[in-house]
Order: C-alpha cells, then sequence, then structure tokens
C-alpha cells in the first residue's frame, strides 16, 4: 500500500501525516478520509482550483492530468511545475510527498 505524507502546514495540519493509501484512490480523498480539511469548493469536479497541492515526491507515479485539470490548475495560487489538483490525481503504487499550499484561491487571510 503506498502512503501519502502530508508537510506540515500551519493552520490545516500543524504536525503533517503519514497516511496509508490505496492505489487508485485521489490524493483528496485520502485526506477527507483522514480528517484533513483540504477545501474542495467545487465537490471535486475540477472546477475550483481550492484543492490544489503540490507534490514534492513521487509526481511521476501518480495519474496523467487533462486539459481541464491544467487550465483549472492555472488559477492556483503558487502554482509550480509538480502542482496537482487533490481531487484529480489518482494515486499509483509509489509513496509520495504533498505540500498543501498556504493560500488557494479562495483565501482572503493569511495563515
Ligand atoms: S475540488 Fe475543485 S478542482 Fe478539486
Amino acid at each position: 500500500m503506498p502512503k501519502i505524507i502530508f508537510l506540515p502546514h500551519k493552520i490545516i495540519l500543524p504536525n503533517g501525516a503519514k497516511l496509508q493509501a490505496k492505489e487508485g484512490e485521489t490524493i483528496l480523498n485520502v485526506a477527507l478520509r483522514n480528517h484533513i480539511k483540504l477545501e474542495h469548493a467545487c465537490e471535486q469536479s475540477c472546477a475550483c482550483s481550492t484543492c490544489h497541492c503540490i507534490i514534492r515526491k513521487g509526481f511521476l507515479s501518480l495519474s496523467g492530468w487533462s486539459e481541464k485539470e491544467d487550465d483549472i490548475l492555472d488559477k492556483a495560487w503558487g502554482l509550480e511545475s509538480e502542482s496537482r489538483l487533490s481531487c484529480q490525481a489518482i494515486i499509483g503504487n509509489m509513496d509520495i510527498e504533498v505540500e498543501i499550499p498556504l493560500y488557494n484561491i479562495n483565501s482572503i487571510t493569511e495563515y
């Protein structure tokens, strides 16, 4: 079973987390199943970018991304070359490390 390491985020997850995942799950579903409150304003329909995350390890083990995900990611705060929408990125058979960005498109104050 692959593991997901969520790096610490000072508001959402101050101590970070190391979680078991199932191959074929999305990153967002693993987070929500483990009570990590990642925003997902469009309810996982690939329309909002609030679930943006940055993959620090294991990027290539995730599923490929669609043109629609690419378009929505362009709206994300802090976009990097290894950014994904956590509602669209499906976990493969390797461990991954995920950073939750400090802000998202709905943030109105600094955390
Ligand atoms: S929850 Fe809206 S794009 Fe992922």
